[in-house]
């Protein structure tokens, strides 16, 4: 027995691969020769501009162990390093070794889409299961066609527990990796609005996210939202699929894993929640009632997975939210300190108003204002200009003394907003930089939130270098703007 996570036998036997030249055991695998770890097998797949053919004598040279390569390319390559040489090409090669990889799982595998809060939920999945038992988990938001096999082989022998995140843009998109991942438990997050450039209805994205019960293995657990108004759609979606058990959460009346109450503070959330009439309180580390509702979730899956539900809530305390989806960060002095919140990762009409809703809810003693420093949200079709106008509600409903926008589509809801509320428009974040340093002062609490394309980072990046970053929101508990 061996602690490798993959030795040449393995590999060979999965993927019907030549071995060329010797070597260790693998202990890793890889798509990206920036990230190279020693012992990793880097897999040279052909991406849009480039083909990671190219970069083997390189992945090589930097301490992969091996690299996985089509047999067709192998010739010109043998010198450089120890090759597995695949018949057809090696997505499909990783694809199988992916496959290889299910089939020695121990222990339940969780699967999680949705709209939105897929990454929020998988990395609360991670860290209560990772305490009861070896878990293994999409690393960042890994969840598309080459991101969910890469995902599955880097799973180590012990692991107890997988959870993966499946994405999608596009109708069809998530079958052939539920069937890769072949789920114990399917979890839905939400429906909503995100990526409708691709899709006619809310309800054609509900039955692409439903997709992920084709993978299920049978008797399987679904977990839908009963707050949703696809509820009943998914469910029928679900019934038809050969999951044996579907478990709901929510706020609703009627949902197996409800919320009874969620009191949520700018910092954390403390929530009592009934599980199949049992109660159990706890607080989550990380604000927002969007994430309480996501532990729900959690929780019915830790349940699924006949987990410790108790210790996985307990947990939850533990739950900071990462940087650019949420991080709090106090910025300036001791004596002058400002917040900021870095939501810059990513965007949508859901998550805006979940952002703004927790910068409303931010105490400021008095002292600071409410800063809104909001991008464009990215891959919204014809709906974007209203989608942005719309947002506006919820500006002026938590209480937003300043906004800055940035990208044409925010345009539409600064023409929406009270003159006074609006700082600065930009047609790009960097346009915003200069206008909104000068203006942050100490107690204020900044929120900067847009799509990735909108690059909001740059903002943050110089916020954090102009005014330096004194410590964790965590770490100074709530005294923004307190003596
Ligand atoms: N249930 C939810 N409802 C509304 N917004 C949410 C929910 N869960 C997460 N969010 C917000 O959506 C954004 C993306 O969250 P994330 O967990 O990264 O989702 P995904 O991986 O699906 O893109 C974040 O700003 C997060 O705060
Ligand atoms: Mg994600």
């Amino acid at each position: 027995m061996t602690s490798s996570l993959w030795t040449a036998d393995e590999i060979i036997a999965a993927t019907g691969a030549q071995c060329f030249g010797d070597g260790n055991d693998i202990t890793g695998t890889s798509i990206d020769t920036r990230t190279i770890q020693n012992g990793d097998l880097f897999f040279a797949l052909a991406g849009d501009a480039r083909d990671g053919h190219d970069f083997v004598v390189n992945a090589l040279a930097n301490g992969a162990g091996a690299a996985m390569v089509s047999l067709s390319r192998a010739e010109g390559l043998k010198s450089a390093g120890r090759l597995f040489a695949v018949p057809g090409d090696v997505l499909e090669g990783m694809q199988k070794l992916a496959v290889a990889a299910r089939n020695r799982a121990k222990g339940p595998v969780i699967a999680v889409t949705g709209s939105v809060g897929k990454t929020g939920t998988k990395e609360a999945l991670k860290l209560v299961l990772s305490r009861q038992a070896p878990t293994h988990a999409s690393v960042a938001s890994y969840n598309n066609h080459w991101g969910v096999p890469l995902t599955l082989t880097r799973a180590p022998r012990d692991t107890f527990y997988g959870i993966y995140e499946i994405g999608m843009n596009h109708a069809l998109e998530i079958v052939p990796l539920t069937k890769l991942v072949r789920p114990n438990i399917a979890i839905i997050t939400t429906v909503a609005p995100v990526h409708l450039e691709f899709f006619k209805s809310i309800a054609d994205i509900a039955d692409a996210k439903a997709e992920i019960f084709e993978g299920i293995e049978a008797g399987g657990t679904v977990i839908l939202p009963m707050d949703s108004p696809y509820f009943e759609r998914l469910k029928m979606h679900a019934s038809a699929s050969r999951a044996g058990r579907i478990l709901s959460f929510g706020e609703g009346e009627k949902a197996d894993i409800r919320a009874i109450r969620i009191d949520t503070t700018s910092e954390y959330s403390d929530v009592v929640v009934s599980v199949f009439g049992r109660e159990i309180s706890y607080r989550i580390g990380s604000p927002g009632k969007h994430v309480a509702l996501n532990s729900l979730a959690v929780l019915a899956a830790v349940f699924a997975a006949s987990g410790n539900v108790d210790d996985a809530a307990d947990a939850l305390i533990d739950l900071v939210p990462p940087a650019g989806r949420g991080e709090r960060l106090i910025l300036g002095s001791e004596k002058a300190p400002f917040l900021l919140v870095d939501e810059s990762y990513n965007a949508n009409p859901a998550s805006m108003r979940a952002a703004l809703a927790n910068l409303g809810m931010v105490d400021l003693s008095g002292k600071g204002r409410r800063i809104a420093v909001l991008g464009a949200m990215g891959e919204l079709g014809p709906q974007g200009p209203e989608l942005h106008k719309e947002l506006a509600q919820s500006i002026i409903e938590s209480g937003v003394n300043l906004v800055f926008a940035a990208g044409s589509l925010m345009k539409n809801l600064v023409d929406a907003l009270p003159e006074n509320i609006v700082a600065a428009y930009a047609e790009s974040s960097e346009g915003l930089i200069e206008s909104l340093n000068a203006t942050v002062q100490a107690h204020d609490a900044v929120m900067v939130k847009g799509s990735l394309s909108s690059k909001m980072g740059l903002i943050v990046s110089s916020l954090k270098e102009r005014h330096g970053v004194v410590g964790s929101s965590a770490m100074h508990g709530s005294t923004l703007g307190q003596p």
